[in-house]
């Protein structure tokens, strides 16, 4: 009989077949008030963060034709942001596992007019439906750690993206700054988890986000993975003092 194998979710181990049901459980908990909480948990710096990330996807300001996957792209505030910032041929498609966050995402993507250039689709990140070399860029932010099998969805990932193309992943990261990494820890496993409850009504859906955080691997770690899936180039930047890294991998 084959070996069970365990994982972690949150500071809790589990069955690595469990991990994504109770990630799933998380997010749809939280969908509805998941963008107010993103703005309350970071003081409105996810906004810099993922701003961070567009100007590095650099979408073509031309009608040029442009295919970006946003993995695990929830209500799509990435997707919104990199069509804003690109001309009239650049398309999103948004793959979440998540069909409530999709919802969220569908309903905010009327409001602001985006219908026509993102698509929301349910996937999972590990096993893309996509063809072979289908997109330009690949993005993922604030998501790699809620995959239960990482090395599957950067290899999907890999497989997506045309030659030439370029995966960026953004992640919450660790802080090595003395004084501010202290400082990080007690706002993070004290201050987060109330907002969460206050906001929210679910007080564990936001400790999880914190526990899964500080299991993320390092960045240089993280970038030896991305390497493992067939990328070249490959670097990171951290900021905010290591609050978060945005990786970056190339399909050549
Ligand atoms: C913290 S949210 C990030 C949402 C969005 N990218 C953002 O930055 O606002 C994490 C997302 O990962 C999604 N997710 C978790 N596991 C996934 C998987 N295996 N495949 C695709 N999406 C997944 C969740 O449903 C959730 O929407």
């Amino acid at each position: 009989m084959a070996a069970r194998q365990d994982t972690h979710f949150g500071e809790q181990t589990v069955p690595l077949a469990d991990k994504q049901g109770l990630v799933d459980g998380v997010f749809h908990s939280v969908a509805r008030r998941y963008d107010l909480m993103n703005d309350l948990m970071s003081g409105g710096l996810h906004r810099a963060w993922k701003d961070a990330l567009v100007t590095a996807v650099n979408p073509p300001r031309s009608d040029r034709e442009f295919a970006l996957l946003d993995l695990a792209g929830g209500t799509g505030d990435v997707a919104f942001r990199v069509v804003e910032a690109g001309g009239a041929g650049t398309r999103v498609t948004v793959c979440d596992i998540n069909t409530e966050m999709l919802s969220v995402g569908r309903e905010r993507a009327s409001k602001h007019g985006h219908d026509d250039a993102v698509t929301f689709e349910q996937g999972n990140a590990e096993e893309l439906h996509y063809p072979d070399r289908s997109f330009d860029c690949v993005t993922i932010a604030f998501g790699i750690r809620n995959v239960p099998r990482i090395e599957r969805a950067l290899a999907q990932a890999h497989r997506v993206l045309k030659i030439g193309g370029r995966f960026l992943c953004l992640e919450f990261s660790s802080v090595d700054v003395p004084g501010l990494d202290k400082l990080y820890e007690l706002y993070s496993f004290q201050v987060i988890p109330r907002i969460g409850q206050a906001v929210t009504g679910d007080r564990e859906a936001y400790k999880y986000l914190v526990e899964s955080i500080a299991k993320f691997p390092k960045p240089k770690v993280f970038a030896q993975m991305i390497e493992g899936a067939g990328f070249r180039r490959v670097s990171f930047k951290v900021m905010t003092g290591g609050v978060v890294a945005l990786h970056s991998g190339w399909k050549l």
